[in-house]
């Protein structure tokens, strides 16, 4: 049914008149009871779509829920998106993108909510997840990358999501290693990355991405104290329809060099957005805790640190913050 609704949205977006039944039946290739049930269900969802008796259909404007026909309206990629499933509400769309990885859900499967009720972050955190303020969105991929080649997708993917905010509103969005996306030292993006491992293979991969779009400051519980959106940051009152298409495309083009080319394909951008490189840092990973200072970005995604006692050390997961 989704698929027919998207055709009926794309034919009704393209006419400069109105449609009548008859009209999309023959454009969508499905019968007029299916074109009525399809019109039915899109006005549920918040479609504005005028009905004039002897005329036919027009489509006065897309819903501003984030919803799967429209997504599928604006996206232009291969194969991330093929499948999107939205929801009002989940626990966590991560939580409901394994469960699909689990019950084979195609490659490039994308789960958004308009609003997670356990929305999780890393390092056992919670993500603040409220209704109508973000995009927060997981996407499953199968990959034929190794696990640990399989970590470096958190990294193409934070530079997807900080190339996209800066082409897009013109944010100076950079990334926190491993894969925060901060503006002025504000956390913007989160992405928490899981992986579905038999023995020592990758069954599949979720990378559950958090951007917030429209909160304003008051949106944020007083202890979250360190957070921006794309709104305070641009100005913009964004499509979080439109901004996720882009964000999907980018991704999957970020995704084929890696898979095509390895990390080296995409280093020297991600080295270029990074942070804190040049600075001093403080790194938790675990119950150990290290200073130093941060060099670069190794050839599998680890961060190097010179510690005070001249040792190089190859971070592979930890949680950052600059000394000064
Ligand atoms: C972090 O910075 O700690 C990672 C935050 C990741 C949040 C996203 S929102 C969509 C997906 N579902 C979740 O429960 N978490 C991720």
């Amino acid at each position: 049914m989704a698929d027919l609704e998207a055709d009926l949205v794309i034919a009704l977006r393209r006419a400069m008149h109105y449609l009548t039944r008859d009209d999309l039946a023959r454009i969508c290739n499905a019968d007029p009871v299916q074109i009525c049930e399809a019109v039915s269900s899109l006005l549920e969802r918040g479609y504005r779509i005028e009905e004039i008796p002897g005329e036919g259909y027009r489509l006065i404007d897309l819903p501003e829920i984030i919803d799967d026909v429209s997504i599928k309206t604006l996206l232009r990629a291969e194969f991330i998106g093929r499948e999107i499933l939205t929801f009002r509400s989940v626990t966590s769309t991560n939580d409901v993108a394994f469960a699909l990885g689990r019950s084979g859900a195609i490659n490039g499967t994308v789960v958004v909510a308009d609003e997670q009720k356990r929305g999780r972050g890393r390092l056992g955190r919670s993500w603040h997840s409220p209704a109508g303020c973000g995009l927060w969105f997981s996407i499953l991929l199968r990959p034929d990358l190794s696990l640990p080649d399989s970590s470096t997708i958190s990294l193409a993917s934070a530079l997807a999501v900080a190339e996209t905010l800066v082409e897009e509103f013109g944010i100076r969005a950079e990334i926190k290693w491993p894969n925060d996306v901060v503006v002025n030292g504000r956390k913007i993006c989160g992405i928490l990355t899981e992986a579905e491992c038999v023995g020592e293979r990758v069954e599949f991969v979720v990378v559950g991405i958090g951007i917030n779009v429209l909160n304003t400051k008051d949106d944020f519980p007083p202890e979250i104290t360190s957070a921006t959106s794309v709104m305070i940051e641009s100005g913009v009152r964004a499509s979080r329809g439109r901004l996720l298409s882009r964000v999907l495309e980018k991704f999957e083009r970020e995704y084929m060099r890696l898979c095509n080319d390895g990390f080296s394909s995409i280093r020297p951008r991600l080295i270029g957005i990074t942070t804190v490189l040049g600075k001093m840092v403080r790194i938790r990973s675990g119950s150990k805790e290290i200073e130093g200072m941060a060099l670069d970005i190794d050839h599998s995604g680890s961060l190097l640190v010179r510690t005070e006692n001249g040792v190089t050390l190859r971070i592979t997961v930890g949680e950052v913050v600059r000394v000064e």
